[in-house]
């Protein structure tokens, strides 16, 4: 579709937040992966690759603890104290990638999204930012980069929960992603020890006994949710890395293609 190769990565609200408590912000954890996504798109121009990037972040404390009071009560107004919540935090995130210099543009799906299941929206909303990049690259803080997020949705009807996660997968498929990471506060997916579970092909997933939710206020399935969406990517021939992104120079690492610690879900 593009000459550019798109990559799509996921920052979890478990890196961005502290999921333990409401609404609190790790600012120095935003502030270190905005300066690495800035270093690795000044690197992609100075090698002079063709690439565009989809960042989407989790809601973490500003969304799950709220969408859990909105799950319980039904109410109007709690699903939309939910998306005002996450907004802070993509506001937060925003802002911080303008200082380091990246191009961000905030894009938020209940502002975007028509019916609960219909991405077309924003699908078209994402393409024009990247059409509007295909044309020039030349240099990084020219690229722009749509910034989405895990958010609450209206049918005209309900309210519903999107998950970044869900988000993550749908794009990926639809702009057919080179790359496509999921950072969180795990190493990866890991055993029932602990250790480190390198790859999963997407017809193993169920077979994984270690594979639970969130041990934190979780409303969209936490580990488990995230890596059967994305086997269901990699059944569309599309692979992806789950990875620390709590661990200095990850996010650098795996925007530049370098050895990366992680899960591997494979086709
Ligand atoms: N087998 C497993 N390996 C690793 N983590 C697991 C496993 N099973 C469950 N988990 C839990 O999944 C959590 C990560 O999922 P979680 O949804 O909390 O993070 P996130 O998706 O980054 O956050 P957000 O949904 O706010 O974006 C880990 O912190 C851990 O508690
Ligand atoms: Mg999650």
């Amino acid at each position: 579709m593009y000459a550019n190769d798109i990559y799509v990565l996921k920052i979890g609200g478990s890196v961005l937040t502290e999921k333990g408590a409401e609404k609190s912000a790790r600012a120095s954890e935003i502030e270190r992966i905005s300066g690495e996504i800035a270093a690795a798109m000044q690197e992609w121009r100075e090698s002079s690759m063709r690439r565009m990037l989809i960042l989407v972040h989790g809601a973490g404390s500003f969304g799950h603890p709220q969408a859990m009071k909105f799950l319980k009560s039904g109410e109007a107004r709690d699903a939309i104290l939910t998306h005002l919540a996450v907004c802070e935090l993509n506001a937060m995130f925003v802002a911080s990638l303008l200082r380091k210099g990246v191009s961000a543009i905030p894009l938020h799906p209940f502002c975007i999204f028509s019916a609960s299941e219909d991405f077309n929206a924003l699908n078209e909303q994402v393409a024009r930012i990247l059409n509007a990049n295909a044309e020039k690259s030349e240099r990084a803080s020219d690229i722009l980069v749509p910034v989405l997020h895990g958010d609450v949705i209206f049918n005209g009807d309900s309210f519903q929960i999107l998950s970044g996660d869900r988000i993550v997968v749908h794009l990926a498929a639809h702009f057919n992603a080179k790359k496509v990471g999921v950072g969180t506060d795990k190493d990866g997916v890991l055993d029932s020890k602990g250790r480190l579970i390198e790859s999963i092909r997407h017809t193993e997933v169920e077979k994984i006994a270690s594979l639970r939710g969130s041990e934190h206020v979780d409303v969209t399935g936490g580990m488990l949710e995230k890596v059967r969406l994305l086997a269901d990517l990699a059944s569309k021939g599309i692979n992806s890395l789950l990875f620390n992104a709590k661990r200095p120079l990850s996010v650098l690492k795996f925007l530049t293609d370098e050895r990366l610690l992680g899960t591997e879900v494979t086709v």
